[in-house]
């Protein structure tokens, strides 16, 4: 892209949007001189609208083994930025990632630093660690879309795809790495691998032993491991893993994590924030007004610090617990509908 000197109208005609993740300048100052054509952290870049592509990974029996989305992609945009923890989960995930990435890239001896660039994150359902998934892989195809001119995620759906097919499960496991790995050819080409609920594929082989089809549990358990391992050695692939349950996968598939993260059920200070942000869409569609002595308070750490007005919304969110992010995002159809 070249820049001209541009007055700020013709700006905000190029640009839909300037986000700033982090910056050092005080709130509220304006940016004046925004060295953009100078800054190695500044990254533009075009959201694909063109939805995911199903990819077939047995013709004959026309089996759909993972929906493919080239990133930065419309459907994942602002799923990182809407995730609510108050904990520094997403500060964490996100340097490491960016750590093994780098590391990976100066092309680190793997016999002496291990990196396998296997992320885990378990926890209870609805506590977002799917769109944790999305929203990383959306936001390092755009930090790193300097050294990789493009970014794919392929989402395997461990589940469907293994539920009728169990049989053959340690061949179609070996078939769709080995479209991953056709990708991940492309060194220019970031590859994320998406496995939600990967336990149906990683179970652990002692219990497989009491299912219906213990060696086929065994030998899909197999091949993934040792497609984890083959896959390794390009630098490009990073592999996103979900699952509710830690204690049935298989150590050796644990093992191999660089890190496996806990998402647990949210606090009450993050309950909060969730319900405010409910709330706030509600007040931006115009379905719900603010009387005009209640405010919402941002970042509050107790119940001390928020004024009168607003302590209901901290008590609802005490009464709240043991709710999912996703049955608080559910909450304000439902009471809208009561409403109404
Ligand atoms: N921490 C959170 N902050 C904001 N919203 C959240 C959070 N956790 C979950 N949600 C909401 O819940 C929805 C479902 O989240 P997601 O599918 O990522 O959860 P999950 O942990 O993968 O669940 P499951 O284990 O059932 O697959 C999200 O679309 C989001 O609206
Ligand atoms: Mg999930």
């Amino acid at each position: 892209m070249e820049f001209e000197e541009t007055n700020e109208e013709s700006v905000s005609d190029i640009f839909e949007k300037i986000l700033i993740g982090s910056c050092q300048i005080k709130d509220g100052l304006k940016l004046r001189n925004l060295d953009i054509k100078n800054s190695k952290n500044v990254h533009f870049y075009k959201l694909n609208t063109d939805g995911p592509l199903s990819q077939s990974i047995d013709e004959e029996e026309n089996i759909i083994g993972s929906q493919l989305w080239q990133l930065p992609c419309i459907e994942f945009e602002n799923i990182w930025e809407n995730l609510i923890y108050d904990t520094q989960l997403k500060n964490d995930v996100m340097s490491y990632v960016y750590a093994l990435v780098h590391l990976s890239e100066k092309h680190v001896n793997s016999k002496i630093i291990n990196v396998n660039r296997l992320i885990l994150l378990v926890g209870p359902p609805g506590t977002g660690k799917t769109s944790l998934c999305k929203g990383l892989a959306q936001h390092l195809s755009i930090r790193l879309n300097n050294r990789y001119t493009h970014s794919v995620m392929i989402e395997i759906n461990s589940h469907s795809l293994f539920s009728k097919w169990f049989s053959e499960s340690g061949k179609l496991v070996q078939k769709m790495f080995d479209q991953i790995d056709d990708l991940a050819e492309d060194s220019k080409c970031m590859v994320f691998v998406l496995i939600d609920e990967v336990e149906s594929l990683g179970m652990c082989r002692e219990s497989s032993n009491s299912r219906a089809e213990p060696a086929d549990a065994i030998r899909a358990v197999n091949a993934l491991l040792t497609q984890i391992d083959r896959i390794r050695r390009r630098d490009n692939v990073l592999i996103l893993c979900t699952s509710n349950l830690e204690d049935s996968l298989d150590r050796a598939l644990i093992d191999r994590a660089d890190i496996v993260k806990n998402v647990g059920e949210p606090s009450t200070l993050a309950l909060y924030a969730m319900l405010k942000s409910c709330i706030m869409e509600m007040i931006r569609i115009g379905v719900v007004e603010l009387k005009d002595n209640e405010n919402i308070p941002e970042d509050i750490q107790s119940y001390d610090e928020i004024p009168s007005s607003s302590k209901t919304l901290f008590k609802i969110a005490q009464q709240s617990h043991g709710l999912s992010g996703r049955a608080i995002s559910m909450l304000p159809t439902l009471v809208y509908s009561k409403k109404s």
